[in-house]
């Protein structure tokens, strides 16, 4: 294989994505593969900005058309600085969220046109498309409830609940749409047997990609 293999990590907020990436993480250094980790939006310091400015909770009067363009702005500068060098100099990436992150909150979360999201990620990331996304299958009541245990929430989080529902709604309608790239993980399990269908997954691309 003359590219790196690039993968991302989805699901609804407080899914447990973290704690998987870092299994992904050891288990693909371990076979001796060279890993670029990064995340959405973010990853680079202008991306990490505008990050920043799109998660900051006293922001409330951020309009979706806004939001749509700052995350794409972030993504577009992720890709053309860390994600292409990486998978053109054999590494692999492994993302957590990337586009359909974008379908679901913002397509499926906020109502926004998907011809509109389509070309704008045709924009921002041309057709650098992942060889494979885990999504993480857990409702979002578990998940929020997980996550705001933690801490208190961002300005995604913060969305009523009706929001998140739609999001998850969305995931499992992208997951169906794509099912050779996305691979649905139930995420309500325990962490070790979360993992032993992530690894499952993730060795057989791993197969795949060394016979071609
Ligand atoms: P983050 O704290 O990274 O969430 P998590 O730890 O759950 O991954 O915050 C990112 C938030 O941004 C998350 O709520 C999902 C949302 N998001 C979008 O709405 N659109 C996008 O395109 C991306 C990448 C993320």
């Amino acid at each position: 294989m003359n590219r790196g293999l690039f993968i991302t990590v989805e699901g609804t907020d407080g899914c447990g994505k973290t704690t998987q990436i870092r299994n992904i993480i050891d288990h693909l250094t371990s076979m001796g593969c060279k890993v670029v980790v990064t995340r959405e939006p973010g990853g680079t310091r202008i991306s990490e900005c505008i990050r920043s400015i799109i998660l900051d909770p006293a922001y409330t009067e951020m309009h979706s058309k806004t939001e749509l363009l700052l995350y794409s702005a972030a993504r577009a500068q992720l890709v053309e600085q860390v994600i292409k060098p990486a998978i053109a100099n054999r590494e692999t990436v492994i993302c957590d969220r990337y586009v359909d992150s974008f379908y679901a909150y913002q397509g499926y979360g906020r109502g926004l046109d998907m011809d509109m999201l389509r070309q704008i990620t045709s924009i921002a990331v041309g057709d650098m498309m992942p060889d494979i996304t885990f999504f993480f299958d857990l409702d979002p009541e578990t998940g929020l409830k997980r996550r705001r245990n933690a801490a208190n929430g961002d300005r995604i989080e913060n969305e009523q609940l009706d929001f998140h529902h739609r999001v998850y709604r969305g995931y499992k309608q992208l997951a169906k749409e794509n099912p050779g790239r996305i691979k649905t993980i139930d995420a309500s399990r325990s962490v070790e047997e979360v993992w032993a269908d992530v690894r499952k997954q993730l060795d057989a691309v791993l197969g795949f990609v060394r016979e071609i």
